[in-house]
């Protein structure tokens, strides 16, 4: 039975995955800080007759990947999916945020998933076998103002996937790129952008249909894949509109309303 790892597991995107995997009988390792709902997790996901191995960890300090690595190197277990989900946003203009929430973006969400790749592909390769799912989103396909560094990070998701999934097209494993849009999850609150036109007047998606897109995108191996018709419309519409209208739009969308 293959094993699926997955950070950003105790609740939102993460979680749903959790149990799209679990239904389809892989085992699962899960990672994310909040160890009390990742155990609640596991106990829920094992009555699908999965195996769950749960690691509370921040994935945002500079150990933790490698640590994670091994662990698992040291109980022989090979991971044959790897879904890059972690992540967060900070909401606010540059100048005024604190340098944890400007570091922390660009250490969860790129470093981080730099070095889990680097440490979970060259396995992959040598048993020519195996999948990566890095999570970016909609924001990488445009500059972000108020939330400049967030969609920055997620430009190089995207970026890097692209170009790793070239690199890796002859040998067995693919690497997939996953963008949702507006989500209900916890990231809106977390981030401060929850009063924002795009999450109170555009409307954000349902986070089991996302998760079913994500699913679905790995599965299916695709290399980029856009969560939602409308995301994908807007993705496509920032290729050829002017990139200081396409960011005053975006500025808009996340200015907040009441
Ligand atoms: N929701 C959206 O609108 C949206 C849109 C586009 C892209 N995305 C992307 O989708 C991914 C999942 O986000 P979500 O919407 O599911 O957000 P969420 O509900 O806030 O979930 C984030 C997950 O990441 C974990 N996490 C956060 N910081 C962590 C850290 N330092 N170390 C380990 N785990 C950590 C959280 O668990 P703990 O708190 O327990 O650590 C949680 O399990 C992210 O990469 C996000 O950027 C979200």
């Amino acid at each position: 039975m293959s094993t699926v790892l997955i950070t950003g597991a105790s609740g939102g995107i993460g979680y749903e995955l959790a149990k799209l995997f679990a239904r389809d009988r892989l085992n699962l390792i899960l990672v994310a800080r909040s160890g009390d709902k990742l155990a609640q997790i596991a106990t829920e996901l094992r009555a699908l007759g999965v195996t769950v191995k749960t690691f509370s960890l921040d994935l945002a300090t500079a150990p933790a990947p490698k640590f994670l690595f091994d662990q698992l190197q040291s109980e022989n277990l090979s991971v044959d999916i790897l879904i890059n989900n972690a992540g967060f946003g900070a909401f606010g203009e540059f100048a005024q945020m604190s340098n944890e929430e400007i570091f922390g973006q660009i250490q969860l969400n790129i470093t981080t998933l730099t070095e889990l790749t680097r440490l979970f592909l060259p396995p992959m390769l040598a048993r020519r076998t195996g999948r990566i799912m890095n999570v970016a989103s909609t924001a990488g396909f445009q500059p972000g103002p108020l939330m400049a560094v967030y969609y920055a990070t997620k430009a190089y998701v995207i970026s890097f996937s692209e170009a790793l999934a070239n690199e890796v097209r002859n040998s067995g494993v693919i690497v997939t790129c996953f963008c949702p849009g507006a989500t209900h999850t916890g990231f809106a609150t977390r981030a401060g952008n929850d009063k924002s036109r795009l999450f109170k007047q555009l409307g954000a998606m349902n986070v089991d249909k996302v998760a079913l897109d994500g699913y679905r995108a790995v599965m299916e191996g695709r290399t980029l894949a856009i969560s939602g018709a409308h995301n994908w419309l807007v993705a496509q519409s920032t290729r050829f509109a002017p990139r200081k209208l396409v960011t005053a739009i975006s500025r808009w969308i996340s200015e907040p309303v009441h």
